[in-house]
């Protein structure tokens, strides 16, 4: 990188005089290599400028009330980014225009949001999408975020969120892929390169965001914002993988994280930001705080003011500050005292006028004001939506109740059968919980006989006042939809649990509702795996639907009447009560085998595990067959699997690979996904899926130094129940 910069810079002398004779400077000359253009900018840009490019501060209300308080009261037009929080792109061309126009180098600013699962269309929680094991599809999604969020301003999407997260307690499971880095990975890629285009700077391709790096999803029991404790083998092996893949995919930027990883918070981590991401990975886009995060450091005991935090921050290789409003202050005198050093300076400006440049916002700073109705909510938008809905929606339990048969009569009860913004989840963007079609709407459309409503209770309390209209409908009825679940509130961010049980009024409405009789199809939303133990005995049929986004009741609608096959299956796993976790599929194993060291009053496996799910159709799996046994450093041998679909519907069915590694120096999980496929088998027809193992990918593991290391030995290739050896020579 250095080399390329030095040679720019060389380059770049020769070609300004060449330009200024033209009156262009080279920067602003499209013609030119970026890197060139850099290095013409930097070279005339002031301190005070190039500290006001590394300087974010927020435009418009942020309704994420964890980031109230901190609105812009004075926006200089030289400043770097905006946190842009508004519905069209009006406020953006007006301050766009002042930083173009009263600037003295006319820089334009970069304008960030949190477009995290959709803008306006908004479409399943990221934790559901995992459940898809679609990325392609998710990638769809992402690209109407994308086209979305730019019509109305936006050039820089603060997503994907890559966090493994592996206790449901943390209310932001909800916003990463669940609790695996090869699936986690698999996503962040695809929405990388979905959210990006081919082109940076073609229209409906907007920058993206990693976050938050790294960690953040092992914050203990469950709390936000706290400590966490993650050795380097574990930061390597598990929290690590889902960035380098997303870097790897192009990611612009990256958000460093709130949580102090053993003593060095992710804003200040020199040995993350710097040694890894810019070393290493050799990443050449920027890093942003999260918000206030280089403050917190106060907060965490490292800094013991906001200059030496400014310090820390800086010089650990973050460039861009968000709306703490602590660079600009002190970072002048701290390059000044000699605490900063310059070179520091201008890589952090370098790196993030690179990303200015690759948008293509010098050439086209401003933003076309279209109608709401040219841009947001589009046709094809909210079919990718509802697909997406439809995919990650996991059927969990069903004894023979769905699909429903023609011409039963609907009970549909409970609190989240009518709620439309409990669909959207958290961080839904611009969205509005009057462009959700609820459950209500999206079955009684769907089907011809009637649906009877009762709410029977509010999502929470003790009023059961509801109870006896619930049980009056349901024994009027064939069959009882309940629609249980959790308020959009009470997952996302700073929002942990200390139990993932429903309220005790939810599962007594259950009960209630089972005197009729009549067999009973729960329907779970949430932001999180829940505890089912009270749940999953009593009903006939389980489908987890996520917060499934404004789509969500039509994609409901499609799988109770067997319009749709249910294909999801979970990226997470569902603990079989609180007091297990943190439980998760790719443990280690344990010291003792046998029946020794488990819980002695509740089973020890989970209610339902990573990678679980039903459909409406079977699939009979054949043997795992391997082009050779063994192999070596340098060869590959192909493993294939025929599934046939016995049953009497097209299903997509997701086959899962898995790798075992028994004995290595470094112990590994039981076993761990290295690979799958998800497709589409007619009924009666069968698919031959294959999984070519490139050992230095599939068979090796890193080391705390992130180096990999491939063992010889034998290894086991797992689908489902089937189990064969390969020998590494
Ligand atoms: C704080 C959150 O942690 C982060 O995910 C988000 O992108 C920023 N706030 C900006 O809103």
């Amino acid at each position: 990188m250095k080399k390329i910069l030095l040679f720019s810079a060389v380059l770049a002398f020769g070609i300004a005089a060449e330009a200024e004779s033209k009156d262009l400077p080279p920067y602003k000359d499209a013609s030119l290599p970026v890197e060139t253009r850099i290095e013409d900018l930097l070279s005339r840009m002031t301190l005070d400028e190039k500290i006001a490019q590394l300087s974010q501060y927020s435009l418009g209300s942020n309704d994420n009330v964890n980031n109230n308080g901190e609105m812009a009261k004075v926006l200089p037009p030289e400043i770097g980014s905006l946190l842009y929080t508004a519905d069209d792109a009006v406020s953006r061309n007006v301050m766009q225009r002042r930083a173009m126009e009263e600037t003295r180098l006319g820089i334009p600013i970069i304008f960030g949001y949190d477009t995290i699962h959709g803008f306006r269309t908004i479409y399943p929680i990221p934790l559901a999408q995992g459940a898809s094991w679609n990325p392609e599809l998710a990638g769809e999604a992402c690209r109407v975020a994308a086209q979305e969020s730019e019509d109305a301003g936006i050039d820089w999407t603060f997503s994907p969120m890559v966090d493994i997260a592996r206790d449901p307690r943390w209310g932001r499971i909800a916003e990463g892929y669940g609790e695996d880095p090869y699936l986690t990975s698999a996503f962040s890629a695809a929405s990388v390169r979905a959210y990006q285009g081919e082109d940076l700077s073609m229209p409906g391709s907007i920058a993206a965001c990693l976050k938050h790096y790294v960690g953040y999803g092992a914050s203990e029991a469950g709390r936000d914002y706290v400590f966490t404790e993650i050795s380097r083998q574990t930061l390597w092996d598990t929290y690590l993988p889902p960035f380098e893949a997303g870097v790897k995919a192009g990611a612009a930027t990256l958000m460093s994280s709130f949580n102090d990883i053993s003593g060095t918070p992710g804003s200040a981590n020199h040995y993350t930001l710097t040694e890894v991401l810019k070393d290493k990975w050799q990443h050449e886009g920027f890093v942003v705080s999260d918000w206030y995060s280089v403050h917190q450091l106060i907060n965490q005991g490292m800094a013991p003011d906001e200059a030496t935090a400014v310090e820390y921050a800086i010089n650990a290789g973050l460039d861009m500050d968000m709306v703490d409003n602590l660079f600009i202050p002190h970072l002048k005198n701290l390059v000044d005292e000699g605490r900063v050093p310059m070179e520091r300076i201008d890589d952090a400006v370098r790196r993030i006028l690179r990303v200015k440049f690759m948008l293509g916002l010098f050439e086209n700073p401003y933003t076309e004001e279209k109608p709401e109705s040219e841009r947001i909510l589009l046709p094809g938008s909210l079919e990718v939506a509802k697909e997406l809905a439809v995919e990650s929606m996991v059927l969990l339990k069903n004894e023979d109740v769905l699909p429903l048969k023609p011409g039963q009569e609907i009970a549909l009860i409970g609190p989240m059968a009518k709620s439309c913004r409990d669909l959207l989840g958290s961080w839904c963007g611009r969205g509005r919980a009057e462009d959700a079609v609820s459950i209500f709407d999206g079955l009684s459309v769907a089907v011809d006989t009637p649906v009877r409503y009762a709410a029977g209770c509010d999502f929470e309390g003790s009023d059961m006042s509801g109870f006896e209209e619930a049980v009056k409908v349901a024994s009027e009825s064939d069959v009882v939809v309940l629609c249980l679940g959790e308020k959009y509130s009470w997952s996302g961010e700073n929002a942990s649990r200390s139990n993932i049980a429903l309220p005790g009024i939810q599962e007594n409405l259950l009960k209630a509702v089972k005197k009729a009789g009549k067999p009973v199809v729960v329907l779970l939303a949430s932001g999180r795996p829940l505890d089912l133990t009270r749940i999953a005995p009593e009903a006939d049929a389980v489908l987890e639907i996520w917060q499934p986004g404004i789509m969500g009741g039509p994609a409901v609608a499609e799988i109770l009447t067997g319009k749709a096959n249910p294909s999801g299956r979970l990226s997470v796993t569902f603990p079989y009560t609180t007091g297990q976790i943190p439980i998760y599929y790719n443990q280690r194993n344990p010291a003792r085998g046998s029946s020794q060291g488990r819980y002695q009053d509740i089973p020890s496996t989970p209610m339902y595990e990573f990678g679980y799910g039903l459909s409406y159709t079977d699939y009979e799996y054949g043997e795992i067959e391997l082009s050779s046994d063994s192999l070596t450093a340098d060869s590959r041998i192909t493993a294939r699997i025929t599934v046939k679909n016995i049953g009497d519907m097209d299903g997509k069915e997701t086959v899962q690979w898995y790798i075992r590694d028994p004995y290595s120096t470094v112990t590994r999980p039981v076993k761990e996904l290295r690979h799958f496929e998800k497709r589409l088998i007619p009924a009666g027809g069968s698919c031959t899926f294959e999984f070519e193992i490139d050992p230095m990918r599939d068979l090796s593991f890193v080391d705390c130094k992130g180096d990999r290391i491939l063992e010889p030995g034998d290894y086991y290739v797992i689908v489902k129940d089937r189990k064969v050896r390969i020998t590494l020579k």
